[in-house]
């Protein structure tokens, strides 16, 4: 019978290092963690001045002063605030609507200087001694605009959100002269979409607030 022992011992080298301890275990990878919380201080900080930066690379504001329905109004916005934003967040004027934000509805019109304009595409800086005209301002008192009243009276609304840019650009409509037949009125009132499908009553509307039906 073998007296061989059934494994072998493999004794370490007298030169190799000693195995870690508990102890050092601990303490090395505090270190090492200390480290990397200090690294990611360093990175924190850094993201704060990147954001600073950012900051104090944003365009800077301007004034603009203008006449909104007949009242004189100086603004400090953003250069790159529109027309229609000024009226809707500065002015808390909020009949005209958002619809698209490019230019494709029309829910957005108003009057410039008497000319019908897309607020969401129009910037506000550039309206330095502007007359604006909006939806609040066509009514006098409780006498309602010719055409607004034309509204009512042709039923020609449903949900109502386009209703104040129609109204608005149908105005200009009447004081560009374009209601001279159906077709005519139809034509110069097609910047102005209707989800609701009120388009043969709006071109009634605008027919009788320009005295061609009553
Ligand atoms: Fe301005 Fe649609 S919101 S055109
Ligand atoms: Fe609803 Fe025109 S009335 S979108």
């Amino acid at each position: 019978m073998s007296t061989e022992p059934p494994f072998h011992v493999v004794t370490p080298p007298a030169d190799s290092p000693a195995p870690p301890t508990r102890r050092t275990f601990i303490a090395t990878t505090t270190a090492v963690g200390g480290a990397a919380a200090v690294g990611g201080l360093a990175a924190g900080s850094s993201v704060f001045a990147a954001e600073e930066a950012v900051a104090a690379q944003a365009p800077p504001g301007s004034h603009v002063s203008l006449t909104v329905n007949g009242v004189r109004r100086t603004l400090t916005v953003d250069n790159r605030t529109s027309l229609l934003d000024l009226l809707r967040e500065h002015l808390d004027l909020t009949g005209s609507k958002k619809g698209c934000n490019a230019g494709a509805c029309g829910a957005c019109t108003v009057l410039v200087d008497g000319r019908r304009v897309n607020s969401c595409l129009t910037l506000a800086v550039r309206l330095e001694g502007a007359e604006v005209t909006t939806i609040e301002g066509l009514a006098k008192g409780d006498r309602l605009h010719p055409l607004q009243q034309a509204f009512i009276d042709q039923d020609a609304f449903q949900c109502g959100f386009c209703t104040p840019g129609q109204i608005v650009s149908g105005v200009g409509c009447i004081q560009e002269g374009h209601t001279g037949s159906p077709e005519e009125i139809r034509e110069w009132m097609s910047g102005n979409l209707c989800r609701c499908g009120c388009y043969v009553k709006i071109e009634r509307a605008v027919e009788q607030a320009a005295g061609r039906k009553g």
